[in-house]
């Protein structure tokens, strides 16, 4: 949940590693903490807040000086977000610093034994235990920094990224992943850290993905060896070539990420789609669900894993699912799947869904699955991260980067993804006739144009949101495939505004929520066409008579609802299956609009952070 960047080479490193935790401050933003070596001394700044706040804190004579230096931006989890908690973390001697995203879960034994030898401790963190236990076997064993990291990290459980430094053996960097990601950019001479390629894309596209139980010696001037840490042995370092342009990673003009990440969702599901769709020919081509037909054909059922939005998505995917394909599907918060014992089978198939790709629920979930023998397909967005790397087989979605925290470019396409996917078997299998399939082909392909659509009435939405920004509660309803919608449109609102919202199937409002309704509530409902139209409006209806405000999410053209409510935003006419990448889109303008109006930090919200590393 951290983000961790260093650097060594002929260049200045400081620039690179504060422009580097600027990209990485999605990762966390509870501190941020620099470790600079000038040639003859070590020098570290940190403090409580966000990369900004230590660049005002830094003083001038750090700014200019050395070619090696690691960063941290952090999201707390030991020890609450405070100066003396913020990384890098020096060992008592003052010779060593570290870095580190994860978590060290036995750090209170070690720390008891560290203590017992003479260590002093100034930080509540786990991260200080690692780099005290790691100066404590370098002088009991006599070795060198490499090593004593190796001998460390085999006494420790738990998740890291760490990179090490030692003032001592100034020509080194030692790093070491188990958990969490982190990625090596390869210059000329140079190398990059970080827990991202972001920091360094504009200097490098060669990147070495280290695996889980790998470590590395990066030396200045020389090269990079990578060991794994449990038998020692070596690695041969796969370097590969990104595609990614560091313009994707920017803001393109908008005042804050997840407002262009929304406005990109008619290129990110196009993106998802193409050279998977052929209309003309009628096929759908996924080269990963062809290879496994027989899996996906032969499985008792489907069981989806994932967390927060992505598991919103893998919601609507069991309505997908089970409509077109007739495949039984069970949804899963990975979080309570690992832990419950759960059934699982060979004949399960097992869909994991995560933008990053680095969600620590979800790639146990992953694990568990494995070991009982189920084939696990994964939908990430992140390509090499964990989960990519961890499943069976899987289909990226192609949205490109999304840094803002709140997920919204990541839902449409995962929901694109797992759409051609029930399609695809669908075919296969027989439960769609063929002029059904090339129906819902055309509607898929129109989808787009159609966001494009939506995205039009932004600013009636911004006057909507206006209206509602100073109310404490919201509701959402919606049945169907809209009732995942419900849940995905209160989440938005919650995490960027803090303002509490509930999710909840229109149905259900008379068994207990309808209680919250009167003239101060605002109710959110998603009442398209063919979703359930008249069971909804009566829903509406019963809003209406206790004095709730209405906001109706509508199909273009609708008079009844338009009638009731106080409020309507159109989308345009699609077949049902495919109305949760419509519907979806003002409730995420709706949250956005909110949260800017009443002056929260929309691409940061408090609390949160992009990359759930730790579970
Ligand atoms: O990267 P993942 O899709 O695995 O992340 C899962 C959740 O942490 C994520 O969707 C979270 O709920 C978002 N902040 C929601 O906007």
């Amino acid at each position: 949940m951290c983000g961790i960047v260093g650097y060594i080479g002929p260049r200045e490193a400081y620039p690179i590693i504060i422009e580097g935790l600027k990209r990485l401050e999605y990762r966390g933003y509870d501190s941020a903490g620099v470790a600079l070596f000038d040639g003859t001394d070590l020098k570290v700044c940190k403090t409580k807040g966000k990369v900004v706040d230590l660049e005002n804190k830094l003083p001038t004579n750090i700014t200019n000086t050395g070619h090696i230096g690691i960063g941290h931006t952090r999201w707390a989890t030991h020890g609450v977000p405070n100066d003396v908690n913020s990384h890098p973390h020096y060992s008592n001697s003052g010779n060593l610093v570290i870095i580190h995203n994860g978590i060290i879960e036995n750090y209170e034994a070690l720390k008891k034994e560290l203590i017992k030898r003479g260590f002093t401790f100034q930080s509540d963190t786990d991260t200080e235990v690692l780099v005290n236990l790691i100066e404590d076997v370098k002088n009991k064993e006599n070795v060198k920094l490499g090593k004593a990291v190796q001998i460390a990290l085999n006494q420790v459980i738990g998740a890291y990224a760490i990179a090490v430094f030692d003032k001592t053996q100034p020509k080194e960097i030692v790093i070491a992943r188990l958990g969490s990601p982190l990625a090596v950019g390869v210059g000329k001479d140079e190398f990059f850290i970080a827990s991202d390629a972001s920091p360094f894309l504009e200097y490098t596209k060669d990147a070495i993905y280290l695996e889980d139980e790998e470590m590395a010696i990066i030396r200045l001037n020389r090269d990079i060896k990578i060991r794994k840490i449990k038998d020692d042995s070596l690695v041969d370092p796969y370097v590969q070539t990104l595609k990614l342009n560091l313009e994707e990673i920017e803001k393109g003009g908008f005042d804050h990420f997840m407002l262009k990440e929304i406005y990109e969702q008619p290129r990110a599901i196009t993106d998802t789609y193409r050279g998977r769709l052929n209309r003309q020919e009628a096929i759908i081509k996924m080269s990963s669900v062809e290879d496994n037909m027989k899996k996906f054909l032969n499985a008792d059922r489907i069981i989806i894993v994932a967390c927060g939005t992505s598991w919103h998505a893998g919601l609507v995917a069991e309505y997908i699912f089970e409509d077109l394909a007739r495949i039984p599907v069970e949804v899963e918060y990975a979080s309570e799947f690992r832990y419950r014992n759960p059934i699982i089978t060979e004949k399960d198939v097992v869909i994991a869904i995560s933008q990053s790709g680095e969600t620590a629920d979800t790639l146990a979930a992953i694990k568990l699955a494995k070991s009982k023998g189920a084939f696990v397909f994964g939908v990430c967005n992140v390509v090499g991260s964990s989960i990519a790397r961890e499943t069976d087989a899987g289909a990226y979605t192609h949205a490109g980067p999304e840094i803002g925290v709140a997920s919204t470019k990541a839902f449409t396409t995962q929901i694109t993804v797992l759409y051609l996917i029930a399609l695809r078997l669908a075919r296969a299998k027989g439960t769609i006739s063929s002029s059904d399939f090339r129906h819902h082909l055309l509607e898929l392909e129109m989808i787009p144009k159609k966001v494009e659509k939506v995205l039009e009435s932004n600013e009636h939405i911004k006057y909507i949101a206006d209206i509602y920004k100073d109310v404490h509660n919201f509701l959402y309803l919606g049945r169907g495939y809209n009732f995942p919608v419900a849940l995905e449109g209160a989440l938005k609102l919650k995490e960027i505004s803090y303002i509490h919202a509930e999710g909840y199937p229109a149905a259900e409002m008379k068994h207990g929520p309808i209680a919250l309704i009167d003239e101060n509530m605002p109710i959110v409902v998603i009442a398209t066409k063919k979703g359930h139209y008249e069971k909804v409006v009566s829903n509406i209806q019963e809003i209406k008579a206790r004095k709730g405000k209405i906001i109706g999410i509508v199909t273009e053209g609708d008079v009844d609802v338009r009638e009731l409510a106080d409020h309507v935003i159109e989308v345009p006419e699609t077949l049902e299956s495919l109305s949760p990448l419509l519907t979806t889109i003002p409730l995420q303008l709706l949250s956005y609009h909110i949260a800017v109006l009443i002056g929260k930090n929309v691409d940061q919200p408090r609390n949160l952070a992009k990359s759930v590393t730790v579970e």
